[in-house]
C-alpha cells in the first residue's frame, strides 16, 4: 500500500526504518544516545509506571563479552529457526540476506557504539495489590470463583504481557528516533535464548526483566523502505476472519 501523505517526516521515518545491522564503529555522541531514550520514554506504560530501565553498554570489554555469548545464541538461531522451511509467501532469499547481515551484527559486535538493553522493572503497585490478602477476594467480587482460577493460571503470562507492553512501545519509539537522527538500530532478543547471562554480566537486579538489545550506530547501508503486506492480508473487520 502506498505511503500515506504527510507533511512531517513520521511517514517517512516508518517507511525507511528498516533492521539496520550493518554498523560503522564511529562513536555516537552521549548527547545523542540520551535523545534515543528521552524518545523511548515518552511512550506509554501500564499504569504509568514508568518502570523502564536502559543499560547502554560502550565499555569495549563488555561489548567483547556481550558479542562471545550473542554468538552462541546466534549460531542456534542460524542452525534451527533460520534454517527452518519457508512459511507460507515467504521469500527464502530475503531470509538469506537477513541472516548474513545478522552474523555481520554478531561478528562486529565488539565494534558497535552502543548497544541498549531495554528492561522493565516489575511495578511496585502491581506487586502490592496482587500479593494482598484482599486481592482473591476482589478478584472474586467482579469476575467469580471462575474468574480467579483463570487469572491465578495466566498469572506469569499476564504480567509478562503488561511489562511487554511497557517496553516495546518505548522499543518502538527508540528506534523511530534512531532512524530520524540518522543512526542505524535494531531490536533483537538474544537473551531469550540464554537467560540470566546478560543480567549476570550487567549487574541487572532480579525486579528487573530485559525485554530487547538494540545495538545502535550510524550505519554502513542504506536505509528503507521495508517490505510489509498489503495491510488488507492483515486486517479483519468486527470478526476474525471477516
Ligand atoms: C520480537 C522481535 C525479536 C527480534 N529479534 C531479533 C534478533 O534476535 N536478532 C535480529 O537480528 N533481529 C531481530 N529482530 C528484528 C527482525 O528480524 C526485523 O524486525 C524483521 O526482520 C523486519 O526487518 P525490516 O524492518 O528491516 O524489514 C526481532 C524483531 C522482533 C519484533
Amino acid at each position: 500500500m502506498a505511503q500515506p501523505d504527510s507533511s512531517d517526516r513520521l511517514f517517512d521515518i516508518m517507511w525507511s526504518c528498516r533492521a539496520m545491522r550493518r554498523l560503522k564503529p564511529d562513536p555516537v555522541p552521549e548527547e545523542t544516545l540520551k535523545q534515543l531514550v528521552d524518545a523511548a520514554i515518552h511512550g506509554p506504560s501500564g499504569s504509568n509506571a514508568q518502570n523502564w530501565s536502559f543499560i547502554i553498554v560502550r565499555d569495549p570489554a563488555l561489548k567483547k563479552k556481550i558479542g562471545d555469548h550473542w554468538k552462541k545464541t546466534w549460531d542456534f538461531y542460524h542452525a534451527t529457526i533460520a534454517a527452518a522451511p519457508a512459511r507460507p509467501g515467504e521469500d527464502l532469499k530475503a531470509r538469506e540476506r537477513m541472516a548474513a547481515a545478522g552474523t555481520y551484527m554478531v561478528d562486529h559486535m565488539h565494534e558497535c557504539p552502543a548497544i541498549i538493553f531495554v528492561g522493565v522493572r516489575k511495578d511496585d503497585v502491581m506487586a502490592r495489590v496482587t500479593s494482598s490478602p484482599s486481592f482473591a477476594g476482589n478478584v472474586i467480587k467482579f469476575f467469580g470463583f471462575a474468574g480467579l482460577l483463570k487469572i491465578i493460571a495466566n498469572m506469569s503470562s499476564t504480567q509478562t504481557q503488561a511489562e511487554a507492553s511497557t517496553a516495546y512501545p518505548a522499543v518502538q519509539n527508540l528506534l523511530l528516533a534512531a532512524r530520524s537522527l540518522g543512526l542505524g538500530a535494531v531490536l533483537t532478543t538474544p537473551h531469550l535464548f540464554i537467560p540470566g547471562v546478560f543480567e549476570k554480566l550487567l549487574g541487572i537486579p532480579k525486579e528487573f526483566t530485559l525485554y530487547a538489545v538494540i545495538p545502535v550506530g550510524y550505519p554502513k547501508g542504506n536505509f528503507g523502505p521495508v517490505n510489509r503486506p498489503d495491510p488488507g492480508e492483515v486486517i479483519h473487520w468486527d470478526r476474525y476472519g471477516g
